[in-house]
């Protein structure tokens, strides 16, 4: 432990306390896949302290020492039960007005009552999400810590669970040249633990992963499956049931992993006509037959693939009609909800599309799985944003795990057809090592889908062309003709001037406008100046034979801390919608309709 705790002055002096919190990481290599798991929610009110100075790790408050080591008494200063309260999953920026701001350290705390229901069984705490540095403690033990604000973990707690248990979880919501996202960003630092928390019971040995998907062949006739067991040393087997599709196969588990092809003619996923399968898989240990374990899924089988300058959804080309979403809401912050995922939908459906592209983090799990039912296509991307550390190793591990993290969470979505490795990176050695290394990382982890990132126009040459490109299977890139460079003919030209050789995917470009401003073409923050740019865009794309999907930028006009001058007052306001989510501006009518004379 923390040997600097034995003098109670010593934690003052220890400026290398975090060290510590960092040798237990809670990271992808153990995460679950709950699907179908029954779960024991812990949301609610929490007890909670805004800690800016991150004393509770520094001076190792979870231990809950009132005595020094002679056992003279100390004075504590955490007081659990003396704390206000505030909700999980929320934002804490939008619980009260105080904490609007705080990029601190913030110290949640609970209690909570566990029985086992059968002997052996395993108690894992699981998070959906927490930004962005989270150290989990139990009943005065240090338990973990996970890096990253987007993406879910889970912690093995059955070495510390009591019957009467306190939960202690720190959560840094500190900018960091180092972290992923680094400090500046183009959006608001939200912190906390916003999104559902619980706990979940398994077998001492139980399916702890799988993905279930179409061999991307072009025959559309074989299915692929993993299993993965959470003990390597486990032998057995997995039996895969897909009543709809009549499957029932064993796959051998040696290492406590399985693998296995097989036929099937499954009626094709699509966004017009988004068909789910129930799945099931059962794991048998031994010679007796008897299961010892069962998760529930759901699969929508097709297959993407990039040929050329286009794109294919099983085998038909496809031009992908989409926008940008953040996760971003004007009183919840980036705390969503089905409904407000569902709203996104019937907007981006409004607008004749069929895509989204879910920048710059990954989204909450539920929105993938809305999309498998709804029939919508995503972009889904980890945020290696802007100017990151790309020489720092630690930098680079942190940006594997939360790729890792997204992956294992969505690969078994239909929906998503796009991992994306970055955004708008300058193009550097080492940011070529690092993001190519990462889009090598994603196809180790998923043979079944693209990979792309928002790579760079070369402005000298007025062309596309970057070096990632190389390791991508399409190209995305975002410009800003018409708003950031005003000389709006350098797009047409650039167009003209490349030949990528891949699809290319416009995965940003617009410009901003506060809702109800009026005036002329000219006029900045205006929605006639904002519809007038996007007539320009659209006129220019229906000229390009290479690009294979467009995604303006944003749905919504979205909070942002850079942004201030008065049309703006710390929003972003390229939205095609007002920040309440309803006020449609002039140029959402121009993608409708260029959505809708597509094919
Ligand atoms: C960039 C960036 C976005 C940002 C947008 C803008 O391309 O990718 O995150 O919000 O431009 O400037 O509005």
């Amino acid at each position: 432990m923390n040997e600097t705790s034995g003098n109670y002055q010593a934690d003052i002096h220890d400026t290398g306390y975090e060290r510590f919190y960092l040798e237990k990481r809670l990271e992808g290599s153990a995460l679950l896949n709950i699907s179908g798991r029954k779960t024991e929610s812990l949301n609610g009110k929490w007890n909670f302290a805004a800690d800016l100075y991150d004393t509770c790790r520094r001076a190792s408050w979870y231990k809950e020492e009132t005595a020094d080591p002679s056992g003279r008494p100390r004075p504590p200063d955490w007081d659990w039960e003396g704390w206000d309260r505030i909700s999980v999953p929320a934002s804490w920026n939008m619980e009260k007005p105080e904490l609007f701001y705080f990029e601190g350290s913030g110290v949640y705390t609970r209690t909570f009552r566990y029985v086992p229901h059968e002997p052996g069984e395993r108690l894992h705490l699981r998070f959906e999400g927490a930004s962005y540095r989270t150290s989990v403690f139990l009943n005065g033990e240090f338990i973990g810590t996970h890096d990253g604000g987007s993406t879910p973990f889970n912690a093995d707690i059955s070495g510390a669970v009591r019957e009467e248990n306190r939960v202690i979880v720190v959560v840094d919501a500190r900018r960091d040249p180092r972290r992923i996202p680094m400090e500046n960003t183009d959006w608001f630092n939200y912190g906390g633990i916003y999104r559902d928390i619980f706990l979940v019971r398994t077998p001492p040995v139980f399916i702890r992963d799988w993905f279930i998907r179409l061999v991307p062949d072009g025959k559309f006739s074989t299915i692929k499956a993993d299993v993965f067991l959470s003990d390597k040393a486990a032998g057995g087997k997995a039996l895969l049931e897909i009543p709809g599709l009549g499957i029932r196969e064993e796959l051998a588990l040696p290492g406590g992993r399985g693998q296995a092809e097989f036929s099937a003619k499954p009626e094709l996923w699509s966004p017009e006509s988004p068909k789910l399968y129930d799945l099931r898989i059962a794991y048998i240990p031994g010679a007796s037959g008897k299961t010892a374990d069962t998760v529930e899924d759901t699969a929508g089988f097709r297959e993407i693939r990039a040929r050329g300058h286009e794109i294919f959804l099983n085998g038909k080309r496809i031009f992908l009609k989409g926008i940008c979403v953040h996760e971003d809401h004007e009183t919840l912050g980036k705390t969503t909800t089905p409904d407000i995922i569902r709203a996104a939908i019937g907007h981006l459906k409004e607008m004749n599309g069929n895509y989204l592209r879910l920048a710059h983090y990954p989204h909450d799990a539920r929105f993938a799985r809305i999309a498998d039912e709804e029939g919508v296509l995503l972009w889904e991307e980890v945020p290696v944003y802007w100017a990151v550390a790309f020489e720092n190793p630690d930098t680079y591990r942190d940006a594997e795990n939360q790729l890792a993290e997204l992956i294992q969470r969505d690969r078994n979505r239909a929906s998503v057809i796009i991992w994306s490795v970055g955004n708008e990176n300058a193009d550097t050695d080492a940011r070529y090592g690092f993001m190519s290394k990462l889009a090598a990382k994603a196809r180790s982890l998923d043979d079944s889908r693209l990979v792309s990132a928002a790579c760079l126009i070369n402005h000298e040459k007025l062309m596309i062309e970057d070096r990632l490109a190389a390791s991508l299977d399409v190209i995305g890139i975002n410009e800003y003709y018409g708003w950031y460079d005003p000389d709006f003919d350098k797009l047409p030209r650039i167009l003209a001037n490349s030949n990528p050789g891949k699809p290319v995917l416009i995965c940003e470009f617009g410009g901003g406008a506060r809702s109800g401003q009026r005036g002329t073409a000219e006029d900045l923050f205006t929605e006639d100046k904002q519809k007038d740019l996007y007539e320009k865009q659209a006129a220019a794309f229906k000229k390009c034979p290479y690009i294979a999907g467009v995604t303006p930028w944003i749905l919504y006009d979205f909070r942002c801390p850079r942004r201030l001058n008065r049309y703006q007052q710390g929003f972003n306001r390229k939205g095609l919608i007002g920040q309440d989510r309803k006020t449609k501006k002039l140029a959402f009518e121009v993608m409708r309709k260029f959505y809708g004379e597509m094919c």
